[in-house]
C-alpha cells in the first residue's frame, strides 16, 4: 500500500478490482482462443501467463483497500490458545502490531473527515438489526433476537466483538499488522501498562506471564493481584502445570486462606523502621489521628527494636500482645540486656517484686509488679539503653492515655490476627504444615509466587500486606543490588536470577519505598511489569506529582491502553513528535467577463491544492477511543507501536482439580470478569 504519489489516498473504492478482471478476462481470451487475438496457442499460454500475473496482483491490492476498509468497522477477532505462542529466549511476545508513523497519523486524520465518514459507518441492516434485537428481546419473537445476536461464525447477523472504541485506530495499519515482540533486555529497564478498568490489563498479564512461567525455569516469577482474579489465578496454575513447574507454585491469598501459604508480611525488611510504617501505614492521617499515627508508629518501632534484640521476628500477633502487655515485653528485654553487660539482677528484682506485689493489693494498682521492678531496679542502678528507654517510657504512661493510642491501631491488628487470615499472616509457627513465604528463600530456589489479595473484600488488609510485600521485594532487590552474588553470599547459583515481578493494580502496592525499586532494581535483575489505572493512583500513593513522574519517566517501556484521564494520556503524547499531515484541497472557481468585450466570456478553474499541517502523532481522544485489548506502546528508545492483544482461549484449559476449581468458582462470584468464553473464536 505504499504509495508513490504525493498524497496517498485509500479511502476510494478498491478500482483495482476493474482491472484485475479485465487481465482475468484476457487471460481466458488467450486460452480459448487464442487465434482471434492473431496468436498461436504457445503464445496464447504466455500471454495468459502474463495475464494471471498482473491480474492477481491488481486483485491482491484490491483484497488490500478492501481489508483495509472493513477495518474501520470492525476488526477480525484476534483469540489465541496462549499455548500456541511462541517462548523465545531473547523476545517477549506481545500481540499482533505495526510500527506507527506519520503516515498513520496522516491516514487517521483522512479517515474522520466528513466526506470518509461512510467508511467507519455500520451498515443501515447492521443498525437495524441491533435496534431490533432491543426492541424485541423481552416480546414474543424474543427468541428471533437471540438467533441474530448469536457470536458463531454462521450467523450472517453476528454482532461484532464486543470491544467498543474506534476501530480504525488498528485499521490504518491493518495491512502491515505482524507479531511485535520486545527485546527481552528491555525488560530490565520495566514496562507499564496504564488503562482505565475493564479494557484488558488482566487477559495482556495472562499473555506475558504465560510466556514468563514457560521462558526460563531459572526465573522467579512474582505475580501480584490485588484484586484477586478468577481468570489469572487459573492460568497461572494451568500454565504452571504445562511447564512442569506446579510444585514450584506458591500461592498466598487473604481470600482463601484454605489454600494459601502462610506469610508474615514484617519478617524482611532494609531497616527496622519499616516494620512501625507497613504496622501503622492504614492509619487514617487528618486532624486529630495524625497525633495518635505518630504515637502508634513511636510504639510499634519501639516494639519491633525490643523483640529484634531479643531474638523474635516481629510478626502481626505479637505486635498485637505487645500493645496489649508491653511489660512483658520490658521484662524479657531486661532481662536480656541486663544480662548482656554483667549485671546480677534476679535476686533484687525479686525482692522489689514482692515488695510491689504486696503494696499492688492495697492500692489495687493494675501495673505489672515484675516491670515495675525492672524499671525501679534499672533507675536505682542508673542503667541507660535507647531500646530499654523507650520500653519504659511505654510502660510509665497512664494506662487512660496508652489504651486510647492502641484503641487507633487495634482494628488494624485485629483483623490481621483473628481467624485464618491470622493464621496465614503470622509466618512460620510450630505444628503448622502450611509452607511459608520467605522471599530470600525463594531468591535461592526460584519459583511462581502468586500474592492475591482479595482487596475488594477488604481494602485496608490488602493494601496493607501488598505494600508489605512490595517492599520485602526491595529490600530483597537492595540486598541483591549491593551484595556481589559470586562472592560467597549464600546464594546457590552463581550467577544473579532473573526475578519479573507483574503488579497487576500496582497503585494498591506501593508505597513511598517504590521509588528505588523502580530506579535501581534492574541493576539487581528486576523485570517490573506494572499495570494501573490512571497516574493520579501513583500519585495519591507516592504524595505528590513529581514521585510519579519521576517512576513513570524512569520506565523504558510505556503502553497505554484505553485511557480517559486526559493528564495520564499526555504523558505519552508529550513524548512523541510533531509530524506533517497532507491534505488535498478541492478549489474551483469561475470568472466572469461578461459586458467587457473580447472573445472570453468566463473563465472556470479546478484544482486540488495539497497542503501539509504539523500535528501531534497522537492526540489524548486517541488513546482514550481505544478498543478493549488494544494499546499504544512506545519501547525501545521511543518507537511508537500499535498492539492488539490477543484474548486469551479458555478452551484450552487443562482440568483443574476440584480444589482449586472451587476456589476458582468462588472467586468468580467474588470478582467477575465477564468473560464469556463459550462461542468465541477466531475467523
Ligand atoms: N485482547 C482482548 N480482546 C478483546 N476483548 C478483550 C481483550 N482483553 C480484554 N477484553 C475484554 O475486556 C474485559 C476486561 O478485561 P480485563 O479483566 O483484562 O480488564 P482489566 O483492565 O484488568 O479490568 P479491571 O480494572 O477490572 O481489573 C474482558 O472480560 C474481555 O471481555
Ligand atoms: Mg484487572
Amino acid at each position: 500500500m505504499t504509495s508513490k504519489y504525493e498524497i496517498e489516498n485509500l479511502l476510494r473504492p478498491p478500482v483495482e478490482y476493474s482491472s484485475a478482471l479485465v487481465s482475468y478476462v484476457f487471460m481466458g481470451a488467450c486460452i480459448v482462443a487464442p487465434y482471434k487475438l492473431s496468436m498461436s496457442p504457445t503464445v496464447g499460454f504466455a500471454f495468459a501467463g502474463m495475464f494471471f500475473v498482473t491480474g492477481t496482483w491488481r486483485f491482491f491490492q484490491g483484497v488490500k483497500i478492501s481489508t483495509y476498509h472493513k477495518s474501520f468497522k470492525r476488526l477480525p477477532r484476534y483469540i489465541l490458545s496462549l499455548s500456541k505462542i511462541k517462548v523465545s529466549r531473547h523476545f517477549l511476545f506481545m500481540g499482533k502490531g505495526f510500527r506507527w508513523r506519520e503516515t498513520h497519523t496522516e491516514r487517521i486524520y483522512a479517515v474522520r473527515e466528513r466526506k470518509n465518514e461512510k467508511y467507519s459507518t455500520q451498515s443501515f441492516i447492521y443498525s437495524w438489526i441491533r435496534n431490533l434485537e432491543y426492541q424485541i428481546e423481552n416480546g414474543k419473537i424474543g427468541f428471533l433476537a437471540k438467533i441474530t445476536a448469536k457470536d458463531v461464525y454462521f450467523n450472517p447477523f453476528r454482532p461484532y466483538p464486543d470491544v467498543g472504541g474506534e476501530p480504525a485506530l488498528h485499521g490504518v495499519g491493518v495491512n502491515e499488522e505482524k507479531d511485535v515482540t520486545m527485546r527481552l533486555s528491555n525488560r530490565y529497564g520495566h514496562h507499564i501498562v496504564v488503562g482505565s478498568t475493564r479494557v484488558g490489563k488482566s487477559r495482556k498479564a495472562e499473555v506475558y506471564i504465560t510466556q514468563d512461567i514457560h521462558r526460563n525455569k531459572d526465573d522467579l516469577i512474582v505475580i501480584f493481584d490485588p484484586k484477586g482474579d478468577a481468570d489469572l489465578l487459573k492460568r497461572i496454575y494451568i500454565e504452571a502445570e504445562k511447564a512442569g513447574r506446579l510444585s514450584e507454585l506458591m500461592i498466598f491469598h487473604l481470600g482463601f486462606p484454605e489454600i494459601s501459604c502462610s506469610y508474615n508480611p514484617l519478617d524482611s525488611f532494609t531497616r527496622l523502621t519499616e516494620l512501625s510504617t507497613r504496622v501503622t501505614g492504614s492509619l487514617p492521617e487528618s486532624g486529630d489521628s495524625k497525633a495518635f499515627k505518630d504515637y502508634a508508629w513511636q510504639f510499634t518501632n519501639s516494639f519491633s527494636k525490643g523483640m529484634f534484640y531479643c531474638g523474635d521476628v516481629p510478626n502481626y500477633p505479637k505486635i498485637k500482645q505487645a500493645f496489649k502487655r508491653p511489660d512483658l515485653l520490658l521484662i524479657k528485654y531486661s532481662e536480656k540486656y541486663l544480662a548482656s553487660i554483667n549485671v546480677e539482677f534476679s535476686f533484687e528484682v525479686e525482692r522489689l517484686t514482692d515488695e510491689l506485689k504486696a503494696k499492688k493489693q492495697k492500692k489495687n494498682n493494675t501495673r505489672s509488679p515484675k516491670a515495675e521492678a525492672f524499671i525501679t531496679f534499672i533507675r536505682d542502678k542508673g542503667i541507660y539503653g535507647n531500646t530499654l528507654e523507650d520500653l519504659i517510657y511505654i510502660n510509665q504512661l497512664d494506662p487512660e492515655y496508652f489504651g486510647k493510642i492502641s484503641s487507633a491501631i487495634g482494628p488494624f491488628l485485629e483483623k490481621v490476627t483473628s481467624g485464618q487470615v491470622g493464621d496465614i499472616l503470622s509466618g512460620a509457627k510450630d505444628g503448622c504444615e502450611k509452607p511459608v513465604l520467605d522471599w530470600m528463600e525463594l531468591y535461592k530456589r526460584g519459583g511462581i509466587v502468586y500474592i492475591g489479595l482479595d482487596a475488594l473484600t477488604d481494602v485496608e488488609v490488602g493494601g496493607a500486606v501488598g505494600e508489605a510485600s512490595f517492599a520485602a521485594l526491595t529490600s530483597m532487590a537492595g540486598y541483591i543490588y549491593k551484595h556481589d552474588i559470586d562472592a560467597g553470599t549464600p546464594f546457590t547459583k552463581s550467577k544473579k536470577r532473573n526475578v519479573i515481578v507483574h503488579a497487576d493494580e500496582f497503585s494498591d502496592l506501593i508505597g513511598p519505598k517504590f521509588v528505588p525499586l523502580a530506579n535501581k532494581s534492574g541493576g539487581a535483575n528486576f523485570q517490573l511489569v506494572l499495570y494501573t489505572q490512571t497516574l493520579s493512583d501513583i500519585e495519591v500513593k507516592l504524595g505528590d506529582e513529581s514521585k510519579a513522574n519521576q517512576v513513570i519517566t524512569n520506565i523504558n517501556t510505556i503502553e497505554f491502553m484505553r485511557v480517559q484521564d486526559e493528564k495520564t494520556a499526555n504523558l505519552m503524547v508529550k513524548k512523541l513528535p510533531e509530524v506533517n499531515v497532507s491534505t488535498i484541497m478541492a478549489v474551483s472557481g469561475v470568472n466572469d467577463n461578461a459586458g467587457q468585450g473580447g472573445t472570453v466570456g468566463f473563465v472556470s478553474s479546478n484544482e486540488d491544492r495539497t497542503s501539509t499541517q504539523r500535528v501531534p502523532m497522537l492526540q489524548v481522544a486517541d488513546i482514550a477511543g481505544l478498543p478493549k485489548g488494544q494499546s499504544f506502546c512506545l519501547m525501545d528508545g521511543n518507537q511508537l507501536y500499535k498492539l492488539r492483544a490477543p484474548m486469551p482461549d479458555k478452551k484450552d484449559s487443562a482440568a483443574l482439580p476440584a480444589t482449586l476449581l472451587d476456589v476458582v468458582n468462588k472467586m468468580k462470584v467474588a470478582y467477575q470478569s465477564d468473560v464469556e468464553w463459550g462461542g468465541l473464536r477466531n475467523d
